[in-house]
């Protein structure tokens, strides 16, 4: 069965879905987006998306749509219409909207809200628990990184660069050789002390949501915490690294530019957390406690 997506209002077929060639989001990359998690058939950490979707477009003062109550029922209906019962993401993107090309913001005109859902595996705490390489490049972006904006140039050269050196993902370096990020990830270290790092949520990152569901499980487990930038030699040095993403999860990284972290092997503190993080999305999805396997 085919693909539905949601374009301005109207439900068509993801083949014929489109957008004016005067969108600024077309043209500027004036617009932000954000990528929701499904676990189980439902949408996992919502409040917290659209939280920082309202935030996003407050940022680069574009309107909202429609009221979040509306954007929760046009979510439900893109998932029905893909048939997203099981695992999968919604993804919503707003643009500041149509208009003729001029750099200032155009008066009256309205956004332009896309959507569309796509089905995935289901969590496998098993798979997850395997590790990933990563490498790190020059973290070249804007400084406004806490904006989830639709413009990322530098991530989509980030990444690439990763998977033509047959890595997964890579970390982004500032000027003082700290790592900011994953190209579409936050990025933690446990350091030898046992201490579990990631970077605190200023303008050179993305505020991850699964980055906060995460800091508050290894709060619950008595994890020593500390949110502060840490240096890509601290990396290699590191006992543990992971990453974390909706789309990723948990993700145990095992190889920084080649160099193994720890044993090369998913370290103790990265597996507890990608089971609590399979318990969160349970939690978050109404599962029974006597209907959760793993
Ligand atoms: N990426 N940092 C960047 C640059 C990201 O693009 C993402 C998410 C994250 C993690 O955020 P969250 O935990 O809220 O998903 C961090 C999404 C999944 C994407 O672009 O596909």
């Amino acid at each position: 069965m085919s693909r539905v997506a949601y374009v301005d209002g109207r439900y068509v077929p993801h083949a014929d879905a489109g957008i004016h060639v005067e969108d600024r989001g077309y043209q500027f990359s004036d617009g932000v987006y954000e990528v929701i998690g499904v676990h189980r058939g439902r949408l996992f950490d919502a409040e917290p998306h659209l939280d920082r979707l309202d935030r996003s477009l407050n940022e680069l003062r574009i309107a909202a749509p429609m009221s979040r109550g509306a954007m929760r029922a046009v979510m439900a209906e893109v998932l029905r219409r893909n048939r997203i019962t099981a695992s999968g993401a919604v993804y919503l993107q707003v643009t500041r909207g149509v208009a003729p090309r001029v750099h200032a913001f155009p008066a009256g005109i309205r956004p332009t809200l896309v959507m569309t859902a796509r089905a995935s595996p289901p969590f496998d705490a098993k798979a997850a628990r395997r590790g990933v390489a990563v490498i790190t490049v020059p973290d070249i972006r804007w400084s406004r990184c806490d904006i989830k904006s639709v413009s990322l140039l530098a991530n989509v050269l980030g990444k690439q660069s990763a998977i033509e050196t047959g890595a997964f993902e890579a970390w982004m370096v500032d000027a003082d050789g700290a790592v900011t990020e994953g190209t579409a990830s936050n990025a933690w270290i446990v350091t030898r002390a046992g201490e579990l790092i990631t970077r605190q949520p200023d303008q050179a990152i993305l505020n991850g949501i699964t980055r906060r569901a995460v800091l508050a499980l290894a709060a619950e487990q008595g994890i020593t915490l500390a949110e502060r930038p840490f240096t890509v030699a601290e990396a290699k040095k590191a006992k543990e690294a992971f990453l974390t993403s909706t789309t990723s999860m948990v993700k145990p990284v095992v190889r920084i530019d080649g160099k193994r972290i720890g044993s090369g092997r998913v370290g103790p503190l990265t597996a507890g957390l990608v089971d609590f993080y399979g318990r969160h999305l349970d939690d978050e999805a109404g599962v029974p406690v006597a209907d959760r396997k793993r």
